[in-house]
């Protein structure tokens, strides 16, 4: 076998036992507590998908926010982060609903939470589809709860038409009063934009949160 391809079974097999041995260290904590930076830099790295996947800071809040909402949750754009919340919402007790626009993408994520055992997300694969002023999810109404108290925004890829905003006009109405959004990558402008018309939109308020790379916590006026 050729040196770069020994390397890269390599890296991909030490990279699996990283994620299994975090995963396994992150169920055994406490309910209610946070993993430390530590562990999630090794989930980071065992994930294997470094530049896509959630920031440590904003995996913190998510983890967060997610440890105190009665649920379920909705997740746009999938991966580590639907890992970590299907594994907090087993031992909370709610469900996950997750948007995938990428079949390649939502077979691999699906299989990895059929390696953990997390049998409570719902992992939908919901190409993009035109809604005349944005892309967004083709989303199937029929298979979502009426009401989601979380929400983690990290997709669709930032160049869609329009961005990520089509989750208010398509889905606002399956949101709790008290929802809780988190939009990623609102240090960039489109996303910023975004995030201020959700908040005005609902009725709600908005903090930027992180400093490595800001996200959006937007919340419903309850
Ligand atoms: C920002 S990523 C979502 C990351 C996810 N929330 C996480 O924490 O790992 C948004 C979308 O990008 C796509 N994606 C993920 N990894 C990718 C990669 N390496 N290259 C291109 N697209 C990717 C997937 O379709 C995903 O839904």
């Amino acid at each position: 076998m050729p040196v770069r391809k020994l390397y890269r079974a390599a890296d991909r097999l030490y990279r699996r036992g990283l994620l299994a041995a975090g995963m396994r260290a992150f169920r055994r904590q406490p309910p209610g507590t946070l993993p430390s930076r530590r562990l999630l830099r090794a989930l980071r790295k065992g994930w294997g998908n470094e530049v896509w996947s959630a920031s440590e800071e904003l995996l913190i809040g998510l983890m967060r926010e997610a440890w105190k909402t009665p649920g379920p949750v909705l997740e746009c754009g999938s991966g580590l982060s639907t890992l970590l919340l299907g594994a907090i919402g087993m031992r909370a007790g709610w469900e996950v609903w997750t948007l995938e626009h990428d079949a390649f993408w939502a077979e691999h994520v699906r299989q990895t939470l059929r390696r953990f055992g997390i049998t409570n997300v719902h992992l939908l694969h919901a190409p993009l589809r035109d809604y005349g002023a944005f892309h967004w999810y083709d989303v199937p109404p029929e298979r979502l709860p009426a009401r989601f108290s979380l929400v983690l925004c990290d997709g669709p890829p930032g160049n869609t038409p329009g961005g990520r905003y089509g989750l208010l006009p398509v889905l606002g109405h399956r949101l709790s009063p008290s929802v809780v959004i988190l939009l990623d990558d609102a240090g960039r402008p489109d996303e910023r934009a975004i995030a201020d018309r959700w908040t005005a939109e609902l009725g709600g308020t908005m903090t930027i949160e992180g400093v490595q790379k800001p996200y959006a916590r937007i919340e419903g006026p309850g």
